[in-house]
């Protein structure tokens, strides 16, 4: 059986730190399963950068293996190319973007050291899988270096559509570099049809059918594969002493009264100032609400180096100031806003206490939140999710209430739709996404892309 070796600019933690970020959460529980090796960045920063010392700790099936950056790559490729110019426009942002000069050198430079090191711990018959935008162009490094192995992409977040796409300088040639990997995995079909628009029109490939693109030679298996948790897994951290005990604080704290959760870093694409406004128009325009209901966000910081990072959570802290100070009784606070972390055991008890699971970005690829919500819930009286359109969830979620995050109103109506819902119906909508998560977790979402990449590329 060949070795799966996994590449990603987050590498771990193995244990249930309470770090914070869809993707590593959903491939400790991939590369626990399957084995391999973890490939990317210590998340340090040092003055020999990747020239330094490989450090590597193996812990039964699975061996770490990661190299420090040095502040100019961190600036350059991280805080710069991925996160102030990909991560924006990726989510539909292109205002926000920044198409500073130095970023895409830094990021080919990042690119290209990394795939230097990993090449000689390379077997032939390895399986390389490399994850989201911070490694676009690692599979066209690593074939200029003589590489052939079998080499499969996943994108974590949306790839937007071609008119936007088009937005970003070199958009082309990203695209063409993309097309070094044999298969390439998004989020949804809506991400993967993107992606297939963008070769089409703006590089002159063709649509070979059967999810098959061909452009500049090569021929690369497209399509979505919309990523799972650990459902059942995360079911059981629900049960947890530790997560009993974080319920039974909540139950304490509401006296029986209705939580809406919020769990999400402090992130721009999240659409949190726009949910606290939804939260202020559900006491507004159902006033029978105030006193009872209270929303809790726990969002830990995030990128906080970043100017529009560091103003959201200026914003969020404005906006509970002034929600609290509108509506708080004497003993009732309605939102409360945390900017820190939790273990995922504690987080799940938080979810389970939670009537409401409120996920509202404006952009997300997928979410895991509106899965680990619902693994989370009490089958016998589970709560209510209400989630964004825009989610990449909302495709394979249709039983939770879809929203328009940009309406306030229709937000607030979900709401007092989610906090009044009958019992059978909570139970109804639970099951079927219950089922559907369990079905569709992060094992079989992994097997499937493995498998065809295998098929593809024979
Ligand atoms: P993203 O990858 O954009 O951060 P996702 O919703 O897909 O968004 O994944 C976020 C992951 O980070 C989830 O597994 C979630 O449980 C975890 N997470 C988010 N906020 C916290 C927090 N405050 N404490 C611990 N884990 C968190
Ligand atoms: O899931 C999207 C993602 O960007 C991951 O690639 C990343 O690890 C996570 O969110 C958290 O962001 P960061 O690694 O920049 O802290």
């Amino acid at each position: 059986m060949s070795r799966l070796v996994v590449v990603s600019n987050r590498v771990g933690p193995l244990k249930d730190t309470g770090k914070a970020g869809g993707l590593a959460v959903a491939l400790v529980d991939v590369l626990q399963e399957m084995g391999g090796l973890w490939f990317g960045w210590t998340g340090t920063i040092s003055d020999e950068g990747s020239f330094g010392p490989l450090q590597t700790e193996t812990t039964k099936n699975v061996t770490l293996a990661q190299i420090d950056m040095t502040q100019a790559d961190y600036d350059d490729y991280y805080a710069g190319y991925a996160n102030r110019t990909l991560w924006p426009v990726l989510h539909y942002r292109l205002d926000l973007a920044d198409f500073g000069r130095r970023y895409e050198e830094g990021y080919r430079r990042v690119n290209e050291r990394f795939a230097t090191r990993l090449r000689p711990m390379l077997k032939a018959d390895d399986v390389i899988w490399v994850q989201d935008y911070h490694f676009f162009n690692f599979a066209a490094e690593l074939r200029a270096m003589g590489v052939n192995n079998k080499v499969a992409f996943f994108l974590h977040i949306p790839f937007p559509a071609p008119e936007i796409l088009a937005g970003l300088p070199n958009a082309d040639q990203l695209v063409r570099r993309m097309l070094a990997y044999d298969l390439i995995g998004f989020q949804t079909t809506r991400d993967a049809d993107n992606f297939r628009r963008f070769v089409i029109s703006e590089i002159g490939g063709t649509d070979k059918g059967n999810s098959v693109v061909s452009a500049g030679g090569r021929e690369v298996l497209v399509r979505g594969y919309p990523i799972g948790i650990d459902a059942m897994g995360f079911s059981k951290l629900a049960t947890t002493p530790d997560a009993r005990r974080h319920t039974a604080r909540i139950e304490k704290l509401t006296g029986g009264r209705p939580q809406i959760i919020g769990v999400d870093r402090i992130d721009y694409s999240k659409g949190l100032p726009e949910r606290f406004r939804a939260f202020e128009r559900l006491l507004e325009d159902y006033p029978e609400n105030r006193g009872g209901v209270s929303l809790m966000q726990v969002a830990p910081p995030s990128r906080s180096e970043l100017d529009a990072y560091a103003e959201i959570r200026r914003e969020l802290e404005e906006l509970t100031g002034h929600i609290n100070g509108r509506f708080a009784d004497l003993d009732w606070t309605p939102i409360r806003f945390m900017a820190r972390s939790f273990t995922r055991r504690a987080l799940a008890g938080i979810y389970r206490a939670s009537r409401v699971g409120l996920v509202t970005p404006l952009r997300d690829g997928m979410n895991l939140v509106a899965k680990e919500y619902v693994a989370a819930q009490r089958a016998e009286d589970p709560g209510v999710l209400v989630l964004s359109r825009f989610a990449g969830a909302a495709e394979g979620m249709p039983e939770a209430l879809i929203v328009n995050p940009h309406s306030t109103e229709g937000v607030a109506a979900a709401l007092q739709a989610a906090l009044n819902m009958p019992l059978e119906e909570r139970r109804d909508r639970w099951q079927a996404m219950f089922d559907r998560i369990c079905a569709q977790d992060a094992s079989a979402w992994a097997r499937e892309i493995l498998a065809d990449l295998d098929t593809h590329r024979k």
